[in-house]
């Protein structure tokens, strides 16, 4: 395994690489003096308070705060790991990384022995095809080539409960290393043996093109029909995908990826010269994959099987896809006829055919859009209102810009309404009582999280009622949220409780330039504030804050439930349970 990069290497890395060159291949600046700026492509904003200094060598926002070298933005915004940026960044200056000698390394990495293991063993499975001629039969009865087989490394892991345990057990320090990557376990007498036997044999490699695991498909009939790698320290179901090391190595710049369910998807689709797939593991679509996906390309088409299940991933697919939005990338879905799957797909009507269907495939947006007015009758005021409901979670986890605002474009078409009237309703669902509502213009719109009614009414109401601050008592974990505004509001309630009588032209004032969005304060502060309960302006206050948290809690759980599937951390699993048991609910 490689030895550790010199830090002095690194140093001097940053310090000649052009940190604007590196941005503005990304995202676009505008020069202002001796630096640059650009909205924040790490949080929505539409007033730029991103500033890249030249002279300094690094980036700083000033509206989220991120802020780095070329290498933090490069693991930032292309989502690579440290090394792998450091890679990308010495690879742009036509330099080579260096390694530390093992003299001077530090400790071995507990993984390396792992990834070596995997290696053996899949070339082990592939030798054992040629043994195996029942194993070659059945590959061939499904219409798979040679040199797909060989370039996807696919083996066939022969009967018997020792084959790998023989080669690669032989002592403890070994059967060790087996236990540690899933190929062999232990049964409740302490007895160990390989896990997969009689199956052909996927191998599954990580993005840099390591081995991490496999998927094992019996012969013919048999159950389980698959068998996958369990979780270890080198394989995480949630993060691979099967298949996309194999079509970078084809082809480093891809138009689009399409993102199927099964092994023999991917593979049968690279035999018909379609060598652009990749599948989950037996999982479902987890924000990871996306942003795997989409540091791979600008494209995603999904193509899920044409059944019952297929189309509740697809759905499960759109929503996870939501919030990686942006403008330059598309997302598409194809669904396939009942009871058809890719790999029947283009073995009954070939890869021209396939192909066609891909073009045709049907735009997020419009998915969206039928999906809804399906639900809702639009014919009716109740139908648009209830289309608003549905519609709102949706739309708010799309990161503010310009695809969001298209959508809503098209969704105010469809449904009949103005779309400033469309704004409202998804907004809050009070707005029909207060024609101040809907201003486009708060930070917390950005959020992409909760709804932004509650945040930004909650800065009015300390701007509007500052006594209201007075002794109160924050929600717990309000201070820690992160989201775009929540610094302001801290900052407002901190000088309103400070200074009870201060006037609201004042407090607006005295924030306006902080960096959280205080040039919107003047804009609330000629905004009346819906009338609630106004006797009591301190409960309302506390009440909106709670619902800030509430809804905070809520996405959580949700973003922990739909992650359950792909195997929740330890501390995850606690987390989600406490937010369950309602634990940290009052
Ligand atoms: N899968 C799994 N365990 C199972 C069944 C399926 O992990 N018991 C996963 C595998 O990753 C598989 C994918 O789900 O590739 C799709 O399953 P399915 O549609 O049932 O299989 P196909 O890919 O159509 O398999 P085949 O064509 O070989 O029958
Ligand atoms: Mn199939």
């Amino acid at each position: 395994m490689a030895g550790r990069i010199p830090q002095d290497f690194i140093n001097d890395l940053i310090d000649r690489s052009d940190i604007v060159e590196i941005v503005s291949s990304r995202i676009q600046l505008k020069k202002a003096g001796r630096e640059y700026k650009a909205c924040c492509p790490f949080h929505g904003e539409k007033t730029p308070s991103f500033t890249v200094s030249p002279d300094k060598g690094f980036y700083h926002c000033f509206g989220c705060g991120a802020h780095g070298t070329a290498v933090g933005f490069l693991m930032e915004h292309d989502q690579l790991e440290f090394v792998e940026a450091v890679e990308e960044l010495a690879s742009l200056n036509g330099v080579d990384v260096p390694r530390e000698t093992s003299a001077s390394a530090g400790p071995v990495s507990p993984t390396a022995p792992l990834y070596e293991l995997l290696d053996k063993a899949a070339k082990l499975f592939r030798d054992q095809l040629r043994d195996n001629p029942a194993a070659v039969d059945y590959l061939k009865k499904r219409g798979l080539d040679g040199e797909t087989a060989a370039r996807f490394l696919i083996g066939y892991a022969p009967a018997g409960w020792d084959f790998l345990l023989k080669r690669f057990g032989a002592d403890d320090a070994g059967r060790d290393r087996l236990l540690k990557t899933g190929l062999v376990l232990r049964n409740e007498d302490g007895k160990v043996y390989d896990r997969f036997r009689e199956r052909i044999m996927f191998p599954i490699r990580d993005s840099r093109g390591r081995m991490v695991g496999f998927g094992g498909r019996v012969l013919g009939q048999g159950e389980p029909k698959y068998l996958n790698s369990p979780e270890t320290p080198v394989f995480h179901k949630g993060r691979e995908l099967y298949g996309l090391y194999e079509a970078r190595k084809i082809n480093r710049k891809l138009d689009n990826l399409i993102v199927v369910e099964g092994y023999m998807d991917v593979v049968a689709l690279a035999c018909h010269d379609i060598n652009n797939a990749v599948a989950t593991l037996g999982t479902a679509t987890t924000p990871e994959h996306l942003q795997r996906l989409f540091r791979a390309t600008n494209e995603i088409i999904f193509c899920f099987d044409g059944d019952r299940a297929g189309r509740d991933a697809a759905w499960r697919a759109l929503q996870v896809t939501l919030p990686e939005l942006r403008e330059g990338r598309q997302v598409r879905f194809l669904f396939l006829p009942d009871g058809q799957d890719p790999d029947s797909l283009v073995r009954d009507q070939g890869a021209a055919e396939f192909r066609r269907q891909l073009d045709n495939s049907m735009p997020l947006s419009e998915y969206l859009l039928d999906h809804l007015k399906a639900a809702t009758d639009l014919s009716s005021m109740d139908g648009q209102a209830r289309l608003a409901e549905l519609a709102r979670p949706l739309v708010n986890r799309i990161p503010e810009g310009i695809y969001r605002e298209l959508l809503l474009d098209r969704l105010a078409q469809e449904v009949g309404l103005a779309p400033r009237r469309l704004g409202q309703l998804l907004e809050d669902p009070d707005a029909g009582e207060t024609p101040q509502a809907g201003i486009g213009t708060m930070p917390d719109r950005a959020a992409g999280r909760s709804r932004p009614g509650h945040l930004r009414q909650a800065i009015k109401l300390v701007l509007h009622k500052p006594s209201a601050a007075t002794g109160l008592a924050l929600p717990e974990g309000l201070t820690t949220l992160r989201k775009p505004g929540i610094t302001l509001l801290l900052a407002l309630l901190e000088t309103a409780a400070a200074k009870p009588d201060i006037k609201a032209a004042r407090l607006a004032d005295t924030l306006r330039d902080h960096p959280d969005g205080g040039q919107h304060l003047e804009t609330l502060l000629m905004q009346d504030i819906p009338l609630g309960d106004a006797s009591d302006w301190a409960a309302q206050l506390r009440a909106t804050l709670e619902a800030i948290m509430h809804e905070e809690r809520e996405q959580r759980i949700n973003d922990l439930t739909s992650k359950a599937n792909a195997g929740l951390s330890d501390a995850e699993k606690r987390e989600l349970q406490a937010l369950l048991s309602g634990q940290h609910s009052t």
